[in-house]
This record gives structure tokens, C-alpha cells and sequence, in this order.
């Protein structure tokens, strides 16, 4: 009975996507063994802020397959209700896909757990809050047995990164999916420059270039709290402005370009050196730098300058490209969509030596991730986005560490460098303790490089 529901269930898929390939169809949905022809993927965000809630549209636009929202968990009451207005708003026609009355909406640094506990096992959960809380959220949804979208980056710091390695592989061990919001991993045009470059179109890589610089966006740049403000929301309120909390704007901003040039180049960076550095920091006191320089090497020699700003009334640009020893490659035009990739026989971007160009308009990759996770759940296909997610994250804070140490940094320093920036992360319901707090002018501890080579920042401020 339970395998005939299966197919049923699975024709449904079929008939819905519309897009599932005839190999694909011959797997079993062992994940649905329960499930009937009516079957409908639930669906909970943990993060309601800007990206959840756009995370969570993606989903029940494109999964494919029947889903419904069923619970959200923020920390902050007004977020949650922001988020569930938008989407209320957003699916006007199909009110059924947002199924969250007040006994679903949860508030709290505990409510990941009720949000969770509010699903099936097999069905999905989103992360988007800030990257600190990945690994406490990851580690509640594999003990439940459930599906999880989570977005990058997904760890600021060693420790943390070789906890999630960890998670990652009894994710597998139980046939849970894990997604990871590198969404250009799922462009159809990079996909096929991807595979472009491997064929040898414009020879081996022997560098690359990446830029993102625009003003101060988000929250990467903070004046003093406010007083009477609780220290630890305030610095969740403010993620970009701590290192412990989001990796900092580096980690946060900069991990898709970093992660596309080394998809593209097939090899992760064996190390990095960087500059960095603060021209106006006036009143503000948050932990980042504005102006970022780093020169990633790959174990073949080949480097990889990444250069990061976020300053007013300077050059903006937000692109990336390959140079290969027979041509070149656009991997990002400008910004994360449209990617507009192309190849060129020359080795700068001349528009008339143009190789190959994909065509336009292109899919969006923030639809195509959940068109690809939905399909990897439904068929039963191993779908592991976190072990590169993780390599993603510990690669762009090496580059981020070389900044703020003044230091040459390894892959392999990175790795074992014993600096958790968020120890107690886990029990902030409890404890409600900041993993750092600021000085008697309300200044956070800041990088100091060449004089704090092991570590990004002091530990004396340090309340954890
Ligand atoms: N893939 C992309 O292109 C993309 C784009 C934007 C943001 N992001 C990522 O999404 C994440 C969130 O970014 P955002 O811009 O949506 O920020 P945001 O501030 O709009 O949203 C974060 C939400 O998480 C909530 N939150 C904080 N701690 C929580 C906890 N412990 N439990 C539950 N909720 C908690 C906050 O209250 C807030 O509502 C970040 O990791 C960011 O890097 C990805």
C-alpha cells in the first residue's frame, strides 16, 4: 500500500514539475514512503527577515510539487509579523500556501525548536537568520528528520566549520537533503561555462579577478547602541557589524564571488594574504573594515584578487572574471543576476572576440535552487550542499583573517585556527550573554593587523 501511495505520489511530482527526466523517475521516493497522492510538503521559515521571507517565496513559487508554509520562528516579534504580512501579501491568490496561524508563529532564540517541531520528518525547513545560528539550527533539524534550505554563508570560523562538516555527514547517514543558498551554483549559464572551462574552451586558469564595491549596505556599519538597548539583540539586530555574528561584512557580502571564481577554477585556494583597512570611522563602531584587497593563490600557482569596498562616492562594480591561458571569461557581469557569461578568445572582456555568450533572458538562480532541492527530495537523489558550503565559508574567511591579522593565512590555519567566535551560541535563551562586548566608549574590539596576528580581534573584551 505504502509503496503504490509512493508512485502516486511521485506521478503527482511528475505531472506538477513537468520537468523531471525519465532516469530521475525510475528512483524511489523512499523519503514519501508515507505519503499519499495528496501528499503536501510542509514548509517552515527560522529568520524572517528580508531573506526568509524571499527564500520562503522562492520556495512555494518553484518547488514543483504541492508545499505550503506551515510556521515561522524569529527572534524579534515585528520581524515575524513583517515577514507574514509580505507574504500574506504576495500570495493573495493562493491564501492556502500560507497556512501559520498564531499557534505557529514563534518568537525566541528557542522558537527554531518549536518551528521544527511543528513539521514531519521529511518535510523542509529554511535558515535564514543570521550564519552564527547555523550550525545550533542544522543540528535540531537532523535529530528531526528534516529537509533543510540554509543560506550562506554557513560558518565564520574553523571550529564551527568542522562542527558542521560533522552534521553534515549524519545528514547523509539519515538521507537528508541539505541545500545551501550559493545560489549561483544553480545558474544555468554558469553551469555551462562551468562545464565550458573544464572542456578546455579557454585554457587552464592562471587568474581571476572579482570586485564588489558599493556603499555601506544593510547592517555593516553601526553607530553606538542606543542605550537601554539589550547588548545581545543589538548585535543580532546588527549582524554584519560582528565577526561572530555573520563573519563579518566580508564573509557575508563577498562568499558568492569568492565561492563562483573557485567553482570555475575546480580548486579551492591553498592560501591567502590581504590588505584592509578603515578610512572614516569616525562615530561608528562596528568591526569591519571598508576597503578589502586579497590575493587568493591556488595550489597550481594561479591567484585570484579579490578586491571588496564599502565606501560612498566611489566606483561601483560587482563583477567577476577568469583569465585563462587561451582566453577568458565574464562569470558574473554585474551583480549575483543576470549572470550574462561569456567567453572570449582575447584575454580581456573585448565584446569582439566574443567565443560564446549564454542566452538571454536567463532563469533566476533563486528559483532554480529550490526547482533542484524540491527535485532532489521528491526523487530521492543525495543532495549535500554543505561540505562545499562550509569550504566556501572557511575560504572567504581565510582571505577575511589575512585582512584582519596582517598574516599570510592557510586553508589549513583556517581550518585549525581555534578562535570560536560564538562559544555560547547555543544557549543564548539561557544566558542571554553577548560574545562581545564594547568598551567604556561603546567601541567594539576592532582588527588590529600585524599587532593581532593570531586572531581577527582582542580576546580581553570578550565576554564568552
Ligand atoms: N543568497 C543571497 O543572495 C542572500 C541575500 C541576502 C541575505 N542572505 C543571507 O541570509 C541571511 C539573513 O540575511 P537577511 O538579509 O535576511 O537579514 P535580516 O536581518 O533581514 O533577517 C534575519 C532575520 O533573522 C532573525 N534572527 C536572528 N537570529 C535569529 C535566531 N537565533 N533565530 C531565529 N531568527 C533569528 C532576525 O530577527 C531577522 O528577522 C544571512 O546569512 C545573509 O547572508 C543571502
Amino acid at each position: 500500500m505504502q509503496r503504490e501511495e509512493s508512485q502516486a505520489d511521485r506521478r503527482h511530482f511528475i505531472k506538477v514539475a513537468g520537468a523531471v527526466s525519465a532516469l530521475g523517475a525510475l528512483h524511489a521516493p523512499r523519503v514519501f514512503a508515507q505519503a499519499g497522492s495528496d501528499h503536501v510538503l510542509q514548509l517552515a521559515l527560522v529568520g524572517a527577515g528580508g531573506r526568509g521571507t524571499g527564500a520562503a517565496v522562492d520556495a512555494l513559487t518553484n518547488a514543483g510539487y504541492p508545499i505550503k508554509l506551515v510556521a515561522l520562528a524569529d527572534v524579534f516579534p515585528h520581524r515575524l509579523q513583517e515577514s507574514l504580512t509580505a507574504l500574506k501579501q504576495n500570495f493573495e491568490g493562493k491564501p492556502e500556501l500560507i497556512d501559520v496561524p498564531e499557534e505557529r508563529q514563534f518568537i525566541g532564540f528557542d522558537a527554531y525548536k518549536q518551528a521544527m517541531d511543528a513539521l514531519r520528518p521529511g518535510d523542509i525547513v529554511i535558515f535564514a537568520s543570521p550564519l552564527a545560528f547555523r550550525w545550533v539550527h542544522y543540528q535540531y533539524a537532523i535529530d528531526k528528520g528534516l529537509h533543510v534550505f540554509m543560506e550562506k554563508p554557513v560558518v565564520a570560523d574553523g571550529p564551527t566549520g568542522k562542527k558542521m562538516l560533522e552534521l553534515a555527514k549524519k545528514a547523509d547517514e539519515k538521507n537528508l537533503k541539505s541545500a545551501v543558498g550559493l545560489m549561483i551554483r544553480h545558474c544555468r549559464g554558469r553551469q555551462e561555462l562551468h562545464q565550458r572551462i573544464q572542456d578546455g574552451e579557454i585554457g587552464d586558469i592562471v587568474a581571476a579577478r572579482a570586485y564588489r564595491m558599493h556603499g555601506p549596505v544593510a547592517t555593516c556599519f553601526s553607530t553606538a547602541k542606543p542605550e537601554g538597548k539589550d547588548e545581545l539583540e543589538w548585535q543580532i539586530e546588527r549582524f554584519h557589524s560582528f565577526i561572530w555574528a555573520s563573519g563579518g561584512l566580508f564573509s557575508d557580502f563577498y562568499v558568492h564571488q569568492i565561492d563562483e571564481v573557485c567553482w570555475m577554477k575546480n580548486a579551492w585556494p591553498v592560501k591567502a594574504q590581504a590588505l584592509g583597512g578603515r578610512h572614516f570611522r569616525g562615530d561608528f563602531v562596528d568591526q569591519n573594515f571598508d576597503a578589502y584587497a586579497v590575493e587568493y593563490t591556488f595550489d597550481d600557482g594561479a591567484v585570484f584578487f579579490f578586491d571588496g569596498r564599502t565606501m560612498i562616492g566611489c566606483r561601483n562594480d560587482m563583477s567577476s572574471v577568469v583569465l585563462g591561458s587561451n582566453g577568458s571569461a565574464i562569470v558574473s557581469a554585474s551583480g549575483h543576476h543576470p549572470g550574462k557569461v561569456r567567453t572570449f578568445s582575447s584575454f580581456g572582456p573585448d565584446r569582439d572576440k566574443v567565443k560564446w555568450a549564454f542566452p538571454q533572458p536567463e532563469e533566476s538562480p533563486y528559483a532554480l535552487e529550490w526547482k533542484d532541492f524540491v527535485k532532489a527530495i521528491v526523487l530521492d537523489e543525495p543532495y549535500n550542499e554543505v561540505p562545499r558550503g562550509v569550504e566556501a565559508s572557511l575560504v572567504t574567511s581565510m582571505g577575511r583573517m589575512a585582512a584582519h591579522t596582517g598574516q599570510e593565512i592557510t586553508y589549513e590555519q583556517m581550518l585549525n585556527c581555534p578562535h570560536e567566535m560564538a562559544p555560547g551560541v547555543a544557549d543564548f535563551a539561557q544566558t542571554k550573554t553577548a560574545p562581545i562586548l564594547a568598551d567604556k566608549d561603546g567601541r567594539y574590539p576592532v582588527p588590529n593587523p600585524g599587532t593581532e596576528r593570531r586572531r581577527e580581534y582582542a580576546e580581553s573584551t570578550e565576554s564568552a
